[in-house]
Formats: C-alpha cells, structure tokens, sequence
C-alpha cells in the first residue's frame, strides 16, 4: 500500500486525489491518497507528520513548491534547474524532490497533442516560477529557440541567461514581442487568475498554436487566442493529468494510461 498526498493552501479543489486514484485502479497498485491543508506557514511540520504516520510520497502545490525543495534532501536535475519541488518521494531518511510539471507539459504537447517541438520556435509569456518549471524538459525537446517574454523584462533576461547553457534562449519585456510568426505560445503568467491577457500584440498569434497552463476553464487568453487566429488552443488539463502520471511513476515505477483519465476530467469539468 502506497500512502499519498498532496499539500496545498488552498486544496479543496485539487482534482489530484481523484487523479492518482484512477491511476491505481488502472494499475492495480494499492494507494491511499489524501488532501492535506498545510497552514501557511506550517509546511514542514505538516509534511513531517505524514511522513512519521508512514507516508511514501506526496506532491505539493501553491504556494509550498519552493518549501518542498528546501524539505528535499536530494533533488533531481529537473528539480535542480525548476527550484521548485512537486513531487517528493520518502526512502528512508532520505526525501527526493522531483518536478514532473515541464515534463507534465511536455507529454501533453507531443503525446496527447501530437506537437513536435523539435526546430520550433516557442514563446512563453511570464518568467515566474512557472516558467522556470517547464523550461528544461522543453528545451531538452530541441526547439528552434525559445523566447521568454515577461511584463518584467529584467526576470526574463536572467532567465534565459540561467537556461542558455541548455539550448537557444533569449528573454525580454511583453512589450518587444513583434508581430514575427512563433509556432507556439505558452502562457505561463498568472494573469488569467484576475481575468487577464498579458498585454501583447496580437499578430504574433498568427496560425501559432496556443497553450494556457491553467486548466479547468476557458481562460481570457485562450478566448484571445481563438479570436485572433490561433491554429489550435488548448488550456492545462492534459498537463496536470500527465504531471502527475509522471509523479505516479516516481513513487510506483508503473506508468499509467493517461487517454482515459483525462477524458474522465474533462467529462468532470464541462
Ligand atoms: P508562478 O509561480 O505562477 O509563475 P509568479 O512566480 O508569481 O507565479 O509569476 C507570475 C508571472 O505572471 C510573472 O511573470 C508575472 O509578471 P511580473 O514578473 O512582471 O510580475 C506574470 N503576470 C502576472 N499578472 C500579469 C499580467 N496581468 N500581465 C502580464 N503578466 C502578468
């Protein structure tokens, strides 16, 4: 018996437990899955309590990612570069940080959506910690070139800076995005939260694919997206269902099927 949570502030709404209990029907693992409320400020003590009470793994949602890195006392290099920990694997005294987000994202992208990102150009709006999340696995996908635009240009050059050494990147403000053809655009912003689009020109959408990692809605810059020529738009669902197929696969080494599951979710959210 595999005993799992997940650690958030909010949690309510966390589609995970339902997630990982359909992976372990799938896979006929046996999984205790639980939401935790951690208080804000009370993280490590609440994950030290499950891990005494036999705890093997959990994953850690807003606002606990950098919290859970720090709990990490290993971390892997997808860890390492993101900062940021979503998965947390128990061996002994010893607590693996992953982060399966960007290759949560990934799999969603090439899998599920049949999107090559080899020799691609791809731009992604934001240089917060979601941005710094997803952009190793993608890179390691070979792209043309990825271009990280934020509202702070300052963040988004010292992100490409950080990444370089992992492929072609380059970063600047909102504002300098032209009206030159990408092939995909990925926000990763915060600005769908308060019912926003980043400010950026709309004919740089130009038949590019478009991928909000917010899921459960039709976000503002989906429907900006679609009214400005998207080829195709798609929000965040398929990656939370992969990132945690993949945090799944972490703690179990059995890889789940994921087609069914986020028929189901989708079903669950329309
Ligand atoms: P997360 O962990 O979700 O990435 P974050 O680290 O707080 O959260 O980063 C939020 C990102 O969304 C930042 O890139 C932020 O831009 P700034 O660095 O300029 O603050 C971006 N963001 C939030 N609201 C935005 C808006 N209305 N328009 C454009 N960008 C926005």
């Amino acid at each position: 018996m595999y005993k799992l949570a997940v650690f958030g502030n909010p949690i309510k709404h966390s589609l995970s437990p339902k997630i990982h209990t359909s992976f372990a029907r799938q896979t006929g693992v046996r999984v205790e899955y639980a939401k935790i409320l951690a208080p804000i400020d009370g993280f490590s003590q609440s994950a030290y309590d499950f891990i005494n009470q036999g705890g093997n793994g959990f994953n850690i949602t807003v606002p606990f990612k950098i919290n859970a890195f720090n709990l990490a006392t290993t971390h892997t290099i997808n860890a390492q570069t993101a900062g940021a920990v979503n998965t947390i694997k128990v061996n002994g005294n010893e607590l693996i940080g992953e982060n399966t987000d960007g290759i949560g994202l990934v799999n969603d992208l090439t899998k599920n959506l049949g999107i090559d990102l080899h020799d691609k150009i791809v731009l992604i709006l934001g240089a917060g910690g979601a941005t710094r999340g997803i952009l190793l696995p993608l890179l390691q996908q070979n792209p043309k070139r990825i271009m990280i635009a934020n509202r702070t240009a300052s963040k988004a050059v010292k992100l490409a800076k950080d990444f370089a050494k992992f492929g072609k990147t380059c970063g600047f403000g909102l504002e300098k995005i032209k009206d030159d053809p990408v092939d995909i655009i990925i926000n990763a912003t915060s600005a769908s939260l308060g019912g926003e689009t980043p400010d950026i020109t709309s004919g740089v959408v130009n038949n590019a694919v478009c991928y909000d990692l917010m899921y459960g809605q039709q976000t503002p810059f989906m429907d900006w997206a679609k009214t400005n020529n998207a080829s195709m738009v798609f929000n965040g669902l398929g990656m939370l269902v992969e990132q945690a197929a993949a945090a799944f696969e972490f703690w179990s080494e059995k890889q789940p099927d994921t087609q069914a599951v986020i028929k189901a979710i989708k079903a669950l959210n329309d």
